[in-house]
């Protein structure tokens, strides 16, 4: 999809643009931000964990010489912690030109969050839902016909073959994995065509994405340190790397080919077509209602 009010420019550098990627204390996240920060963007990093935030800004700062990084805190599994750290971006920026939504994650045993919602629902569905319409006013704001604003949501090809259950959208009935998994990560490319549709005629674009199977600390919340250790060590050499893995969601980021593109499901930096059931706008419509009702906001774009 093209979004009419687009025209192009011509380079990836990122100065004076501000970005915001969540769960970039490590893996994916993490090579985002440095890429974004390496091109000399403004770079908020959301993370859960205090001490990792404060140590991956230092060492961002210490690797590419960009002072403009800078850390915020949040569980992005609890709506109240998405609004505290929204509010708290917002009241250092009154500009966001690129936002990535990262975070994620998968459970093999089916937890609730502090909100009672099934924990990746929550994380790899909710939190991006809930942080991208608290921040639109501001990607609206920050974007021009020429240099768009940028929401990216990091999707997974495990998407492929989900469906999502209005019938049990919180796992209650039956709960596995990769079904949990499955939904979220179709549940972002829903979220992403949806809030394309209804950005059109604005300068801001909205695509979603495949990283890659990469090497990373994916799913291995679930282990513990020996079995993890086994577990990484096995599968190591079919994965690639996260700098590979964030090269997509980069290039999303700031990349002049993809001015004015929104509404698409990139892999390897290639808009490419995802499962048939995530071009269902009437499921990607009422997954954006209930998804309104279950963060409690009634007024979105
Ligand atoms: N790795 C893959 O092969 C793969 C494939 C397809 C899609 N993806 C997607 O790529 C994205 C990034 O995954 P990754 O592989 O980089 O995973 P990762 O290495 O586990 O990193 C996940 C990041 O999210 C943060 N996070 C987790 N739970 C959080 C919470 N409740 N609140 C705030 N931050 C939280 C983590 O923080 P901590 O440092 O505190 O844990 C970490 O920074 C996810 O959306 C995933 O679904 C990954």
């Amino acid at each position: 999809m093209a979004n009419e009010n687009s025209a192009s420019s011509t380079s990836d550098n990122m100065q004076g643009r501000v970005c915001l990627v969540t769960g970039a204390t490590t893996g994916i996240g993490r090579e985002t931000a440095l890429g974004l920060a390496k091109r000399g963007a403004t770079v908020a990093i959301i993370g859960r964990n205090p001490q990792k935030v404060t140590t991956t800004v230092a060492e961002l700062i210490a690797i590419t010489g960009n002072q403009n990084i800078e850390g915020l805190v949040a569980d992005l599994s609890s709506q109240a912690e998405i609004h505290r750290v929204s509010a708290e971006f917002l009241e250092k920026h009154d500009r966001l030109h690129v936002l990535v939504n990262n975070a994620g994650a998968i459970f093999f045993t089916r937890r609730e969050t502090v909100d009672g919602l099934e924990y990746t629902f929550a994380l790899d569905h909710l939190a991006y839902f809930l942080l991208t319409n608290l921040l639109l006013d501001t990607l609206k704001a920050s974007a021009t016909p020429d240099r768009n604003a940028r929401i990216i949501s990091v999707s997974s090809m495990a998407h492929n073959g989900a469906k999502i259950k209005f019938d049990d959208l919180q796992s209650k009935t039956s709960y596995s994995p990769m079904g949990a998994y499955g939904q979220a990560k179709l549940a972002n490319i829903l979220f992403t065509y949806e809030l394309a549709r209804r950005l059109m005629g604005t300068n801001v674009t909205a695509n979603t994405l495949h990283p890659g199977v990469v090497s990373t600390g994916f799913a291995m919340n679930n282990l513990g340190g020996v079995i993890r250790s086994a577990v990484q060590l096995a599968i190591r050499p079919f994965l690639i790397s996260a700098e590979q893995g964030a090269r997509t969601s980069i290039y999303l980021a700031t990349s002049p080919e993809v001015e004015g593109i929104t509404g698409e499901y990139f892999d390897k930096c290639k808009p490419v077509r995802s499962s048939a059931a995530s071009y269902d706008e009437a499921t990607a419509k009422r997954l954006w209602e209930v998804s309104e009702q279950l963060v409690g906001l009634t007024a979105t774009v």
